[in-house]
């Protein structure tokens, strides 16, 4: 199936046909965008191999191709550049109506995936121990964005907050809950990150308490229903706080998505039995185990995996098979997406690997890890409190809306003190998340606060920005025509209508790689041309066709950013 809104799919079949005509199989095409617009708006590439293939002069067979290519409906023209590149400009008047359309649509031209798949998204799933800190920040930003371009293209996405919430720990926090209760009628768990840290000293100092911690990990394995009452409790108190935090965020992630490791507790010894009868796991000195020879070490002895420890405990990767198991018989997942730190990419690549040979993972279904980088401080080490303690995410998030607040009241000294207090609660989370989002995912990044919440450059408040400056446009523009066809004679009007129209094909890119980034780094082309656009071509000032004209680019400008900045998850603003 195919859109005839898609700028890329059009152009690749007026290149196939051309190709077919040049004599050579349309195979060989690789289209990609221009990289500098003054040579024209897409770039074949591809002649040469097929040239050397059929031992012809590749300008020559170049020219064939051009010649079969320029002069239609789609394309202005062709020229032959280099050793035998063809350079395509489109056709003003194709692009114009295609604008038209996308103007009229309320998707603007961007049609749903044809192939709709079921994705499960496992992302966020922080540690319930604990406070949450900046290092489920990323997975839970880039899930959230991942959620959102899924879903705007039409594929069923659900969220799986794997949280964990099993495990020895909780006996130990249970435990001090009790000492706490006992000691404090008022108790409350106000402080998370504190209470494990005084419930660990406790555990490490006093004999007794441990052995009381130890026997509440098997009393809450056994089942019994005061222990499991009290871990229920803590748990919560834990999830309203990251909540809390993902509310402060504004991701789509709700109390319904969280299915943590606890929810598979009486799979796991299903899974060992399971993969003991299938012959896959065996016993290795009293531990249950999965040779895996895809994954050899230097020696050339296969990986381990274990899935059963020799005190008959059960590990991370048991959860995870029981739980793989889950995503695609219960809920029917076709891709499922794990957004989870780079470091733990061989425990996916494992599991993945057993689960495939279990008969858990299906041929039909992908399996992915989308991993990310670590979030650096500007000293290049991983990103702490100046004291050296970990950071509260709450702590972040509050800081960061504190600097936009204050940058948005020097900038606006008339705006009201709550004005600037909204202005900078949008600004502020915006730049958080995108200076994570802008980023490839899989390298870290340097969290600085001057330059996410820099006005110029690739960031949130750039964008939003931009987004402002359409606005106020339309706020001037009085009346208009948004049914019109538009007419594009500056080389940045036809500039700017191509990169609108690659909308689609950017959307599906980052929907097919799980790469957030690539739609952000097109925002920021397209706020960038708009800026370029509005400098040289004056809107309001226009007259006739051309005024209409512009007034309707800055319309699908503004649309377009609004729409990728909010499956960034980011809001806009109309004044700033
Ligand atoms: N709770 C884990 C952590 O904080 C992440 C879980 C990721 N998801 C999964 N299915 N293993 O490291």
């Amino acid at each position: 199936k195919q859109n005839p809104m898609n700028l890329h799919q059009t152009v690749a079949r007026e290149a196939e046909a051309a190709f077919q005509a040049a004599g050579i199989g349309g195979s060989a095409i690789v289209l990609q965008p221009a990289k500098n617009a003054d040579f024209g708006d897409f770039q074949i590439n591809g002649v040469m191999g097929a040239a050397k293939q059929a031992k012809q002069n590749p300008r020559e067979l170049a020219q064939k191709v051009a010649d079969a290519l320029a002069g239609n409906a789609v394309i202005e023209s062709a020229e032959v550049a280099g050793p035998g590149f063809i350079n395509l400009r489109l056709n003003a008047d194709f692009l114009a109506k295609n604008l038209q359309t996308a103007l009229s649509d309320s998707r603007f031209g961007v049609a749903e995936a044809a192939d709709k798949k079921t994705v499960v998204i496992d992302y966020s799933s922080p540690n319930l121990a604990k406070e949450m800190h900046v290092g489920h920040l990323r997975s839970s930003i880039i899930g959230d964005s991942i959620a959102r371009i899924l879903g705007f293209l039409g594929h069923k996405v659900i969220p799986q907050n794997h949280v964990g919430d099993w495990g020895t720990q909780f006996g130990m926090l249970v435990a001090y809950m009790v000492a706490q209760q006992q000691d404090n009628a008022e108790f409350e768990l106000a402080d998370l990150e504190q209470f494990y840290r005084e419930a660990k000293v406790r555990f490490d100092e006093d004999a007794a308490f441990a052995d009381t911690a130890r026997e509440y990990v098997v009393k809450l394995q056994g089942g019994d229903a005061a222990v499991l009452a009290l871990w229920k409790q803590f748990v919560e108190i834990s999830l309203s706080h990251a909540q809390n935090v993902y509310d402060n965020l504004g991701l789509l992630l709700t109390p319904d998505d969280v299915a943590g490791e606890s929810k598979y507790n009486d799979d796991l010894q299903v899974v060992v039995d399971d993969l003991t009868a299938k012959g896959l796991a065996v016993d290795d000195d009293g531990a249950k185990v999965v040779f895996l020879d895809e994954f050899k070490n230097k020696e050339g002895e296969p990986a381990a995996y274990i899935v059963q420890k020799s005190g008959g405990g059960f590990l991370y990767s048991t959860t995870d098979l029981a739980c793989i198991r889950d995503y695609v018989g219960r809920l029917q997942g076709d891709r499922l997406l794990y957004v989870v730190d780079h470091r733990q990419g061989l425990h996916f690549a494992q599991l993945f690997a057993t689960s495939r040979k279990a008969g858990y993972l299906p041929e039909s279904v992908e399996a992915e890890f989308i991993g990310f980088g670590t979030m650096m401080g500007k000293d290049g080490k991983p990103f702490k409190t100046r004291s050296g303690d970990t950071v509260k995410l709450v702590d972040l998030l509050d800081e960061a809306v504190e600097r936009a607040t204050a940058l948005v009241q020097s900038k606006n000294s008339e705006l009201s003190a709550e004005e600037a207090a909204n202005i900078g609660q949008t600004v502020g989370i915006g730049a958080v998340k995108y200076a994570d989002l802008s980023k490839n995912r899989t390298s870290d990044y340097v969290f600085d606060w001057d330059s996410m919440l820099s006005f110029e450059g690739n960031t949130a408040p750039y964008l939003q920005y931009a987004y402002t400056r359409v606005q106020s446009v339309f706020r001037k523009a009085g009346e208009w025509d948004a049914a019109a066809q538009p007419v594009l004679s500056e080389p940045l009007e036809k500039q700017l209508a191509v990169e609108l129209l690659k909308f689609e094909d950017v959307l599906q890119n980052a929907a097919d790689t799980a790469y957030p980034h690539y739609l952000a780094a097109y925002l920021y082309q397209v706020a960038t041309l708009f800026s370029r656009f509005y400098e040289a071509c004056p809107i309001l000032k226009a007259e006739g066709e051309a005024r209409n004209s512009r007034l309707q680019l800055a319309k699908l400008t503004g649309d377009t950013l609004k729409q990728g900045l909010e499956l960034l998850g980011i809001e806009t603003l109309e004044v700033m």
